[in-house]
């Protein structure tokens, strides 16, 4: 509504009207403020590295307290790139195709912006995290929600080619996945690549998870495509791979082309990232240049744990295949059957004392008959046992 001066009222002026605080945070808040163990939102609770933090102060007091270059620090541009040909990734070159961003979010944010405009249309799948379909919107692009098949989230190709028309500017993978868990085969980024052949579309990948793979599974990066790369965004964090989220600290590596592109979104956004925080993490990475080898095992020990003390409470729990979560399906507890996952959720924070996270909220459109929750293994395993231990004796219950 018009009020005398012409303003619109925010309501009516809202670029985003449909969107609200996410579930990550309404449950962190309501673990919080009910002292509910919280095994919902996706932050380590442990401490971090000691010599992590003691590089910080190192940083600080080396005088690397001013704006850091727009595009990153050379020092951290030049550790991520031995970082990842370590792992054995193709050779990036630091000045035109590595970009440090406010976190994964950041460079998911620009991108997006560098490439969707008023009128294209780009592709995610859901259930799909939640930054990504806003900023879609604010481009003025329109976004396309195509299903993972159930129940093992698979992409399904045939439809994703159907909806490919040519105002497809841009398609959205995220590998390991959140909060499906699972990860994608060579063969998706193969007919990725081949759906994606001689059209203006682009690929973001977000591999924020890239490290946290289980079982022997190596992760397929659309970086190590002989296809894909050309015409991909792909995006990592330090906040997974360092147990550091609230630095805010990732990156994006990209054909110097798209680079360009989001670096321009990037400039007049953010600007550049905290310098002590690149400073702290370039040391950290000369020091330790096989950290991330041993995120795996760290989040697997933990993953096993979970799974094994929430055995015996009727829950169904396909073991994680990659991502620091595990995905829980209640449907055989004839107790909770007939509850939506958001009604399971919120019995469980108030009746039993855990907090986690439901999976409809990542969908447009979610599936009827959703009976899956999302828990984190980033936490203590004292947090870990006491959630399953709450959790076996809420399910046992006549
Ligand atoms: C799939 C996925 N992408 C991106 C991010 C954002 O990463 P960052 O915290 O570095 O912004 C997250 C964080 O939870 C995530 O789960």
């Amino acid at each position: 509504m018009n009020d005398p001066q012409g303003f619109r009222s925010p309501e009516t002026t809202s670029k985003l009207p449909d969107v609200g605080t996410t579930i990550f945070t309404v449950m962190s808040r309501r673990a919080s403020e009910t002292g509910a163990v919280n095994v919902g939102q996706g932050f380590p609770d442990y401490p971090i590295e000691p010599s992590l933090a003691e590089c910080v102060t190192e940083a600080v007091a080396a005088g690397f307290n001013q704006y850091a270059p727009m595009e990153g620090s050379l020092a951290l541009r030049a550790a991520i790139v031995a970082k990842i040909a370590v792992s054995g990734g193709r050779a990036v070159d630091p000045d035109t195709e590595l970009t440090v961003t406010c976190g994964g979010t950041e460079s998911i944010y620009s991108a997006i912006q560098a490439v969707v405009g008023p009128g294209d249309e780009a592709i995610v799948f859901d259930p799909a995290y939640d930054a990504y379909d806003p900023a879609i919107r604010l481009a003025g692009g329109r976004c396309l929600h195509i299903p993972l098949a159930a129940p093992a989230f698979r992409y399904d190709w045939d439809r994703v080619r159907a909806a490919i028309s040519d105002r497809t500017r841009l398609i959205i993978i995220n590998n390991p996945h959140n909060p499906a868990c699972t990860v994608a085969t060579a063969a998706d980024l193969d007919t990725l690549a081949e759906l994606t052949r001689d059209r203006r579309i682009a690929v973001l990948a977000d591999e924020v998870y890239e490290h946290v793979l289980y079982d022997g599974r190596r992760h397929q990066s659309v970086m190590n495509h002989a296809e894909l790369r050309d015409r991909s965004f792909a995006v990592y964090s330090f906040g997974k791979t360092l147990h550091i989220t609230g630095w805010r600290v990732g990156y994006c590596v990209a054909p110097a082309a798209l680079t360009r592109e989001l670096r321009k979104v990037h400039q007049f956004n953010t600007f550049s990232i905290a310098a002590p925080l690149q400073a702290a993490i370039a040391l950290y990475l000369q020091r330790h240049p096989l950290a991330f080898r041993e995120v795996a095992t760290f989040f697997g020990a933990k993953r096993e744990l979970l799974l094994r003390e929430l055995a015996g409470s009727g829950l169904e729990l396909p073991p994680a295949q990659g991502s620091y979560f595990q995905l829980a399906d209640y449907s055989a507890l004839p107790r909770f059957a007939g509850l939506s996952d958001v009604e399971f959720t919120e019995k469980l924070i108030n009746e039993a004392g855990v907090a986690v996270i439901p999976l409809s909220p990542f969908y447009r459109e979610p599936p009827p008959g959703m009976r899956i929750v999302r828990l984190c293994v980033a936490k203590r395993d004292e947090t870990l046992a006491e959630a399953a231990r709450r959790i076996r004796a809420y399910t046992s219950q006549p």
